[in-house]
């Protein structure tokens, strides 16, 4: 079993480039799990399927060969053999996945998949049921969050990077859908686990955040050996 080190938290709170420098710095292996929902997502949108087509969505999720090949901290997800890496990062795509994601039989699919790295390598994994779920006995659970305003000016730096222009309004009201529905459906909702530590990202910047991070994982450790 490998060391497991859980990241939970909505959607914009920074774990993804967090989660991936931690993984870098301590050599452990990144698991970006809404990347996993996303190519689902991706898949489902390509076949032209729609939210009803329940039967179908979940085959999809059970045909889809999802793999990450990480080089040199870039991390590139495969679907089927086809790099799908930049199709993945568009805000209908995401809100796709998380509407897909309410589906327990594709959790089930993806979370057995999840497990099974986290059974044969040193982990960093980040999603939203990672800590409750996954992995409900990770060696170390954190739950990062920020306010929904931080949250979207992140979120619409990254799409003004990408070139896709969208009215701040737009976004946070699109960040508070994504938290609702992502936090409140039925099985393996988004959730703080108990034992997780907390960390406000808000007016943190990316080494800080990073830093923080590495502290807690380091504190445990310490303390186990
Ligand atoms: O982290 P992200 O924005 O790439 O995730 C996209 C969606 O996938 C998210 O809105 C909900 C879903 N998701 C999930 O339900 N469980 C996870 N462990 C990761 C993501």
């Amino acid at each position: 079993m490998g060391y497991r080190i859980a990241i939970d938290g909505p959607a914009g709170a920074g774990k993804s480039t967090t989660a991936r420098e931690v993984a870098k710095r301590l050599g452990f292996l990144y698991v970006d799990t809404g990347a996993m929902y996303r190519a689902v997502a991706l898949e489902v949108k390509r076949k032209g399927l729609n939210l009803a087509d329940r039967a179908e969505i979940i085959n999809v999720a059970r045909n889809s060969k999802i793999e990450f090949e990480w080089n040199s901290g870039s991390l590139r997800v495969f679907l089927n053999g086809e790099d799908v890496t930049d199709d993945l990062r568009d805000n209908e795509i995401g809100q796709l996945a998380s509407a897909v994601s309410v589906i327990p039989e594709v959790r089930d699919i993806l979370v057995d998949q999840q497990r099974e790295y986290g059974g044969k390598f040193d982990v960093v994994m980040e999603g939203r049921d990672i800590g409750t779920n996954v992995f409900p006995d990770a060696d170390v659970k954190i739950y990062m969050d920020a306010s929904v305003e931080e949250r979207a000016r992140r979120r619409l730096g990254d799409l003004k990077r990408k070139g896709e222009d969208i009215p701040f309004e737009d976004v946070v009201r699109e960040i508070e859908a994504r938290d609702k529905r992502d936090s409140t459906r039925e099985y393996a909702p988004l959730r703080r686990a108990d034992d997780a530590i907390y960390v406000d990202t808000t007016g943190l910047s990316f080494e800080e955040q990073v830093e923080k991070i590495i502290e807690i994982i380091k504190r445990k450790i310490q303390r186990e050996v």
